[in-house]
C-alpha cells in the first residue's frame, strides 16, 4: 500500500485532481462573489454610454422631429428603459411608455433659477403605472429633490447616472438625468430609467447552478484525472518492468514502446543497452568458459605429468635394479659359462623392455599432446590384416597357440592412419597372445557395416573382472599385478590404443565372452570421410 502511495500515477493523479479542483472553486467563488459587481457596473457603464449618446443625438434632433421620437424609441426598446422628458418651458412632463405618449403638468423652477424644482406632487401620477414608470418617476423625484443634482444638470449642462437606492417592486434601479440643450440653452430634461432586476436574478440561478455544476464537476475531475495519470504513468510502468527484468539478468526481455517522445526514446536506448549488456555478458561467460576450460586442461596435464613420471619411474625401477645387480654379479666374476650368458641375457631382456617402455613412452606423449596430427588416407584393411597376421604366424606356432583371421571376400578399404591402426591391431593381437592359455587360438574378424567396419580380436582365456573393464584404457593400470608379473608389460599398450581411436572417432570397447575376452573397434569406410 505504501507502495502505491508513492506511485507516479497515485501523485499524478492527486495533483491533478487538486489543481482542477482549486481551478473550478476559484472560478465558482470569484463568479458567486464578483459576477453582481461587475454586471452591475458592465450595465452602468454601457447604460450611461447609451444614455450619453443617445441625449445628444437627441438635443441635436430637436425635440418634435419624427426622427426624435424614433430615436427615442430605439433607446427604449435596446436598453429596457423608461424615458420622460421635462419640458422647461411648458412645465410639462411627457412620459414615453410603450410608445405613447402621456403628458403631465410639473411644477415650474423658481424664476430666481436656483434651487429645487417644485417636486413632483402625487397628484401628477394619475394613471396605473407599472414598475418601470415608477422607477423613473421615483428617479426624477430624487433628482428634482436635489438642488445640487439640478444645478448640475441645468446649470452646469452636465450628465448626471445614479444608482437609485430605493426599492421599486423588491428591484433597484439605475436612472439617467441629461440636459436637451437648443440654441445654446437648457430647454429640457431628458430622464430614463431601467431595472437592475434581471442581475439579481441570473446571478441567483447562476448560483444554484453552480451547485449542480460543482458536482458533476468534481465526478469528471476524479475520473479523468484517473485515466490522465494512468495513461502518462502507463509506459513508465512498462519501462520499469523491463528494466527490473534486465536487473534479473534477463535480456530476452524487450521494452515495446515505440512512442516518438522521451520515454520512447528512452526504451529505445533500454533496449539497446539490453542486447549490449547480452551480447557482452555472452562474451564474458564465453572467455570465462574458456579460460576454465584451460585451467582444467593445464591442471589435467599437470596431473597426466605427474602420474606418468612416477608411473615411469616406478616401472624403471625393477629392469634398472635387475640390471645393475646382474651387471654387478658379472664384474664381480662371480659366474662363469652358462650362468653368466644368463646373466647377461637378463640384462639384455631388462634393457630392451625398458627400450620399449621408453618407446612407448614417447609414442603416448606425442599422441596426448595437442599438436598431434593423425595420418589420414585411404587403405585396404585386408591388405593391411593379412600382412599382420603372416607376420605373426612363426611367432604364434613356436609359442603354441594359432591366429583365425575371418574377412569379408570383398577388399575393405577404410579411411585411417594406418600406421596408426596397425599399432592398434598389434596392441591388441600381442595383449591376445599374452594372456591366453597354450593352444589357445586369437580370431581377428572384421565386418562390413555399411559407413563402417567393425574389427574384432578375441583370445580365450580368464575374463578380466566387470568392475576393472572400464579401467583398463588408463596408462599403467594392470589387472592382478601379480598374475601379470612373468607376462611383462608395463599397462601402457591399451592407453596408446585408445589415445589412437579417440583420435579416430572410433567407437571402441572390451567384453568379456563365454571363452575369454574380446576387444573391438570400429573404422569409417572409404564412402564416408571421417573428421579429424
Ligand atoms: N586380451 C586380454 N585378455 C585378458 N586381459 C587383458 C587383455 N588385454 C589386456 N588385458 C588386461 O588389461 C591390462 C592393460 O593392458 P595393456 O595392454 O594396456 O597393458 P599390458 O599389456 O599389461 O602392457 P603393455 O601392453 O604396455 O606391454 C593388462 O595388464 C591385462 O591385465
Ligand atoms: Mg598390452
Amino acid at each position: 500500500m505504501k507502495q502505491h502511495k508513492k506511485s507516479i500515477t497515485f501523485k499524478l493523479f492527486i495533483i491533478t485532481s487538486l489543481f482542477f479542483i482549486f481551478f473550478t472553486s476559484l472560478t465558482m467563488l470569484l463568479q458567486t462573489v464578483f459576477i453582481e459587481n461587475f454586471y452591475l457596473s458592465k450595465k452602468t457603464k454601457d447604460f450611461e454610454a447609451n444614455f450619453q449618446q443617445f441625449s445628444s443625438a437627441y438635443s441635436q434632433l430637436g425635440e418634435n422631429s419624427t426622427d426624435s421620437s424614433a430615436l427615442l424609441s430605439e433607446f427604449q426598446d435596446k436598453n429596457n428603459a423608461s424615458t420622460a422628458i421635462i419640458n422647461l418651458s411648458g412645465s410639462t412632463l411627457r412620459i414615453f411608455e410603450d410608445k405613447r405618449q402621456l403628458l403631465l403638468k410639473i411644477a415650474k423652477r423658481p424664476a430666481s433659477g436656483s434651487g429645487p424644482m417644485s417636486e413632483i406632487t402625487d397628484d401628477i401620477i394619475t394613471y396605473n403605472m407599472d414598475s418601470k414608470m415608477k422607477m423613473l418617476i421615483n428617479g426624477m423625484r430624487q433628482w428634482t429633490s436635489d438642488p445640487l443634482a439640478v444645478a448640475m444638470v441645468l446649470d452646469e449642462g452636465k450628465h448626471l447616472i445614479y444608482h437609485s437606492g430605493v426599492k421599486i417592486d423588491g428591484q433597484n434601479s439605475l436612472v439617467g438625468i441629461a440636459p436637451i440643450v437648443s440654441g445654446g440653452k437648457v430647454t429640457g430634461v431628458l430622464t430614463a430609467a431601467v431595472s437592475l432586476q434581471p442581475i439579481g436574478e441570473a446571478a441567483a440561478v447562476i448560483r444554484q447552478f453552480y451547485v449542480y455544476f460543482y458536482l458533476i464537476a468534481l465526478v469528471l475531475i476524479f475520473a479523468l484525472s484517473f485515466i490522465y495519470s494512468k495513461i502518462i504513468a502507463k509506459p513508465l510502468v512498462t519501462l520499469n518492468k523491463t528494466a527490473i527484468k534486465l536487473a534479473e539478468m534477463d535480456f530476452s526481455a524487450k521494452c515495446p514502446l515505440n512512442s516518438q517522445d522521451e520515454l520512447g526514446s528512452l526504451s529505445t536506448t533500454l533496449n539497446f543497452l539490453s542486447d549490449k549488456l547480452d551480447s557482452s555478458i555472452s562474451e564474458l561467460k564465453a572467455a570465462n568458459e574458456k579460460l576454465k576450460e584451460d585451467i582444467e586442461r593445464e591442471k589435467k596435464l599437470d596431473l597426466m605429468k605427474n602420474e606418468f613420471i612416477a608411473g615411469v619411474s616406478h616401472e624403471l625401477k625393477t629392469p634398472i635394479s635387475l640390471i645393475s645387480s646382474y651387471a654387478e654379479g658379472i664384474k664381480d666374476n662371480i659366474t662363469h659359462g652358462a650362468k653368466r650368458e644368463y646373466y647377461a641375457h637378463i640384462i639384455m631382456d631388462e634393457s630392451k623392455k625398458m627400450a620399449s617402455l621408453v618407446e612407448d613412452m614417447l609414442d603416448l606423449s606425442q599422441l596426448e599432446s595437442g599438436s598431434f596430427k593423425l595420418k589420414v588416407e585411404d587403405f585396404s584393411l585386408t591388405g593391411l590384416l593379412n600382412s599382420i597376421s603372416e607376420r605373426y604366424a612363426g611367432d604364434l606356432r613356436r609359442k603354441g597357440k594359432n591366429l583365425d583371421l575371418s574377412i569379408p571376400a570383398h577388399d575393405l578399404e577404410v579411411r585411417a592412419d594406418m600406421f596408426r591402426i596397425e599399432q592398434v591391431l598389434t596392441n591388441l593381437i600381442d595383449n591376445g597372445i599374452k594372456y591366453s592359455p597354450e593352444g589357445g587360438i586369437i580370431k581377428i574378424s572384421a565386418h562390413d557395416q555399411g559407413d563402417t567396419v567393425a574389427i574384432e580380436v578375441e583370445n580365450p582365456g580368464e575374463p578380466i573382472p566387470e568392475a576393472e573393464l572400464p579401467h583398463i584404457w588408463s596408462k599403467f593400470y594392470r589387472i592382478e599385478k601379480s598374475r601379470n608379473k612373468e607376462l611383462g608389460g608395463t599397462g601402457l599398450g591399451l592407453s596408446i590404443v585408445r589415445e589412437i581411436l579417440d583420435r579416430h572417432g572410433s567407437a571402441y570397447g572390451a567384453e568379456n565372452t563365454v571363452s575369454g575376452v574380446k576387444f573391438f573397434f570400429t573404422l569409417a569406410k572409404v564412402i564416408i570421410p571421417i573428421r579429424v
